[in-house]
């Protein structure tokens, strides 16, 4: 049974940073990795010593299967100069990010350890995408989910043509969805895809041109995203711009006692609820519209912080795939059920809307290094809760924000809840 409860001692994130997300041939996950903790110290306003740092946790999918590594937290942690400190390498597939966030924050809070490091790294492009498929799909239950032939992009299809029949919902809905994190993701530096989708189409047609081939005729975004050239159908209804991309990345927070959060900087960002359920896999679901561990860890993360889903300013959500953010959207309460289609289509849930999801670009244009993404939500929220997210920060104050990091098919969910006081 899930238990509800405030944390036990309060938990400050004091600092927070990431990589550049994309494709680094040359660059390990260890190489990645050094560049996020290095990030996350220069954004530590008082400075501080690394020799404070008492344990690590870090999120990470399958570096076996992507790198051929095993066993790489305690080549992290040697990699930042940080040996003999305990290691630990947290998985729970695509949330293993978010999954390692609440193990640092469950160590902050029981009292045991002062100073934890938070971090999640993946790197996936060493593997053609037909392996990087194979390599995902082993988080898929592998004795029902994938005999029956699917792939991740298929499940989330299956999810999305459940919803379309449901409520009523097109795939030019979707489209909306990657329409506002490519818009996202252009204000955002560290973004794989740091470009709006106009900015796309433009580059497409100055490339034919340049190669002396017929420029593409698209007038307008839809004409581009309903080109099966330009935008292949990968699982129908999704097409490439449905989903987000293989990426290499990693992301990094430091985590203190929320009385001792003054030493380190003047604008902390607390964890105020932490919420995570598991869920029987798709095949035995009832309702394919829906993520029963989001709405379960939600709950608890909302209990926990004592606050409400209307109370939360900005969201960083699991949008592996468009329809997975339309889904959480109202797993986490802040729409109806059927609603949050509607909501991404009238423009709620874009930057300057009432109800901001993803300004960072979201997986969909930041990228999705599976094991860093619950980590890298976090340093979207640490900006934007601390003023500090440039062309992209959302009007106004930011006291509550929350992420919900999703593991395969939503058999796995975590949510936290941050306060900016
Ligand atoms: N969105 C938009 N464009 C994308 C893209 C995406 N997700 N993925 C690749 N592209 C672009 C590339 O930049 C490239 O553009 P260019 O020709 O202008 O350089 C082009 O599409 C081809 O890239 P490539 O890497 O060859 O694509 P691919 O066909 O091998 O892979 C997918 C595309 C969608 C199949 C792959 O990104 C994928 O499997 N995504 C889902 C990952 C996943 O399941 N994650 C876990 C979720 S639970």
């Amino acid at each position: 049974m899930t238990k509800h409860s405030s944390l036990p001692r309060g938990v400050a994130v004091v600092g927070a940073g990431m990589c550049k997300f994309g494709a680094f041939p040359e660059k390990s996950s260890r190489d990645l990795f050094v560049e996020a903790y290095q990030d996350m110290i220069k954004s530590i306003d008082k400075g501080f010593d690394p020799e404070i740092i008492e344990t690590i946790y870090t999120g990470n999918y399958s570096s076996d299967l992507f790198e051929g590594q095993g066993h790489t937290a305690p080549l992290i942690v040697d990699a930042i100069g940080l040996a003999p400190r305990p290691a630990v390498r947290v998985e729970d597939a695509c949330a293993s990010g978010g999954a390692a966030l609440r193990q640092g924050i469950i160590a902050v809070a029981s009292g045991m350890f002062d100073a934890v490091l938070v971090g999640g790294y993946e790197k996936m492009t060493n593997l053609p995408t037909s392996q990087v498929t194979d390599a995902l799909g082993t988080a898929a239950d592998t004795l029902f989910e994938n005999p029956a032939g699917f792939t991740f992009p298929g499940f989330y299809a299956a999810i999305a043509t459940a919803y379309m029949q449901k409520y009523g919902m097109t795939p030019q809905h979707l489209m909306k969805v990657a329409l506002k994190n490519h818009e996202n993701g252009a204000l955002n530096p560290k973004a794989q895809f740091n470009m709006t989708i106009p900015d796309w189409m433009k580059g497409r047609v100055e490339a034919a041109i340049k190669k002396g081939k017929p420029a593409p005729s698209w007038q307008t975004v839809w004409d581009f995203l309903q080109d099966d050239a330009a935008n292949p159908m990968i699982a129908w209804p999704l097409r490439l711009f449905d989903c987000s991309p293989v990426t290499d990345g990693a992301a990094a927070v430091l985590l203190v006692p929320a009385e001792r959060a003054h030493e380190f900087t003047d604008a902390p960002v607390y964890v105020i609820g932490t919420g995570q359920a598991s869920d029987v896999a798709l095949h035995s679901r009832t309702d394919l519209t829906t993520l029963n561990a989001a709405k379960i860890a939600a709950h608890t993360a909302y209990e926990m912080a004592g606050v409400t889903p209307d109370d939360i300013r900005i969201a960083e959500v699991h949008d592996c795939f468009t329809i997975a953010e339309i889904v959480a959207s109202e797993d986490l309460g802040f729409f109806a059920p059927g609603d949050g289609y509607r909501m991404a289509d009238e423009g709620v849930t874009s930057r300057l809307g009432p109800k901001p999801i993803n300004t960072s670009g979201g997986l969909k244009a930041k990228g999705h290094p599976v094991g860093a993404s619950g980590v890298a939500q976090i340093i979207e929220l640490w900006k934007q809760m601390r003023g500090e997210a440039g062309d992209r920060q959302v009007p106004g104050d930011v006291p509550l924000a929350l992420t919900e990091n999703v593991g395969a098919t939503g058999t796995t969910c975590v949510v936290n809840i941050f306060e900016r006081r």
